[in-house]
């Protein structure tokens, strides 16, 4: 697919699968297109040229909801919680939302909250929340429609480097005991490199490469070593 904006080329060409199963991590400096590849997934955007497929159908000008009732759910860099409601009462809509009866849904926002560790702030109001909490929020949110795939727009930006490990367990088991394909965006290289199965890295709206984490490692320290830590940071 390509979209451009004005003369913005934010994709151009790009081509990427997702299976069920897998973790896939889209990487790349700010500005690659990366969130855009997220908008024209989920519907919230469409391209202006190629198509997106879930599991054969083409689905490009599907709405996000009708995208959504699908399968496909997705995350945003910015929190679209209900700011009124507690954070478990966020949740709990999101499971009703994809049909889940009110007790189901009840039983499945509360493991979703101790899976992602927020159990301790489910009462508490989601307006206020840590940005790390927030977008905890915004992945429990997502995973309550019990997704067969979702996408991830930087979910670990602004956790603690202590809560990073955890939060890298919760989506492998999203991926184990779900057997959901996830889609990662994150700018941590060491998360990537530890929980995913490939990596697809943009650049000015291009697929750079796209490879096993060892091969992107081993680019990555090409990169550096000529270009300078601070060229494959961001
Ligand atoms: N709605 C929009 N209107 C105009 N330009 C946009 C819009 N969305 C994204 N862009 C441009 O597309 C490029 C890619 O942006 P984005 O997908 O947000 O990158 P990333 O998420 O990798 O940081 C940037 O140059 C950005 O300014
Ligand atoms: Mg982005």
């Amino acid at each position: 697919m390509s979209r451009s904006f004005a003369g913005v080329h934010a994709l151009r060409d790009v081509t990427l699968e997702l299976r069920r199963g897998e973790i896939v991590g889209l990487i790349g400096p700010n500005g690659a297109g990366k969130s855009t590849l997220v908008n024209v997934l989920s519907g919230f955007d469409r391209p202006s040229r190629g198509r997106v497929e879930l599991e054969g159908r083409d689905i490009t000008r599907w709405r996000p909801s009708r995208r959504g009732r699908a399968g496909l759910a997705r995350t945003f860099q910015h929190s679209h919680a209900f700011r009124a409601l507690s954070v478990r009462e966020n949740v709990e809509v999101a499971a009703l939302g994809a049909g889940t009866r009110a007790r189901a849904a009840r039983a499945h926002a509360q493991q979703l909250l101790e899976l992602l560790g927020l159990d301790r702030q489910a009462d508490a109001p989601a307006d206020g929340l840590a940005q790390g909490d927030e977008r905890r929020l915004g992945v429990a949110r997502a995973l309550a429609t019990s997704p067969r795939f979702v996408l991830l727009d930087e979910p670990a930006a602004g956790l603690p480097e202590a809560e990073v490990t955890a939060f890298a367990e919760a989506v492998q088991t999203v991926r184990g005991e779900r057997e959901a394909g996830v889609l990662l965006i994150d700018h941590n290289m060491a998360l990537i490199m530890e929980i995913c199965d490939r990596i697809h890295v943009l650049d000015q709206g291009r697929t750079l490469a796209e490879d096993t984490p060892g091969v992107i490692r081993a680019n990555l320290d090409v990169a550096a070593a000529y270009l300078g830590e601070s060229a494959v940071q961001e």
